[in-house]
């Protein structure tokens, strides 16, 4: 497949999921190379700032191959997987016929969709959650309302992304390692290295931790905070949907 590189507000859907298609089958592993582990540390903090219980409903909305998904299971919370590339849950399929349920009891069901018209009814969760897919989707504050109408009022909204560094000289050093390091490394690792030329491009792109709250805000959520991990290479927001 000729790689898809794609950037800025002019990405288009179809795009987007190609690229996606593209990289899945050894996405997991070049993250883990990408982010020396740390996407684990991210992963796990993100399931904390959700505050899970056995029994919750999730939406992990561009779940990619369902990694975060079964972070969260593992503290008993039914878990929702959807994302709009096949070729991601596919590899995700793969894992849960070898694992179909958490270890700490919950469960992972697998569905696709678009986080723009979600196919789910009004109120159907009790969490929402999106890890490294917000960047990726076209209309941002469209799919943290489209978020918002299948949550439960006073239900719970955590977006894990790739944020600004706080420090200068540190988002000094992340810069240079974004745009020079990164791609060389991922022509390594990864089965479509162009891929993540877009990573880096869009994480550039991206708006900081305060510009992305007033987006969250401007969904319809309340009471947006986040919390900076790794000096601010991502942020978690956190929002409630008004009871
Ligand atoms: C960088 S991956 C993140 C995957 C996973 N959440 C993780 O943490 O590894 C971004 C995912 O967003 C998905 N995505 C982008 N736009 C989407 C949309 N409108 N609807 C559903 N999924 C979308 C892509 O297909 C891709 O799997």
């Amino acid at each position: 497949m000729a790689p898809v590189r794609v950037a800025g507000p002019e990405k288009r859907p179809e795009e987007v999921a190609a690229m996606f298609d593209g990289v899945a089958r050894r996405y997991d592993l070049t993250n883990a190379v990408l982010s020396a582990g740390l996407d684990r540390t991210w992963r796990s903090a993100t399931a904390d700032a959700l505050e899970l219980r056995p029994g919750l409903r999730v939406l992990d909305l561009a779940a990619g191959t369902g990694t975060s998904s079964w972070a969260f299971a593992a503290h008993g919370a039914s878990v929702v997987a959807c994302d709009f590339s096949l070729g991601m849950l596919r590899v995700g399929r793969r894992r849960l016929r070898h694992r179909p349920a958490a270890s700490g009891g919950g469960t992972v069901a697998l569905v696709a969709g678009d986080g723009l018209a979600l196919p789910f009814a009004e109120a159907s969760f009790d969490r929402v959650t999106i890890s490294f897919g917000l960047r990726n989707v076209v209309d941002v504050e469209a799919c943290l309302a489209e978020l918002a109408r299948v949550t439960r009022p006073g239900g719970r909204l955590v977006v894990c992304e790739f944020s600004r560094p706080t420090w200068a000289p540190w988002r000094t050093v992340y810069m240079e390692y974004l745009m020079r390091a990164l791609p060389g490394l991922a022509r390594v690792v990864s089965s479509s290295p162009d891929a993540y030329v877009y990573l880096a491009e869009s994480i550039r792109a991206w708006p900081d931790q305060p510009t992305l709250a007033g987006h969250i805000a401007g969904a319809g959520w309340t009471q947006v905070g986040w919390r900076n991990l790794t000096g601010g290479i991502v942020a978690l927001h956190r929002a409630w949907r008004p009871a």
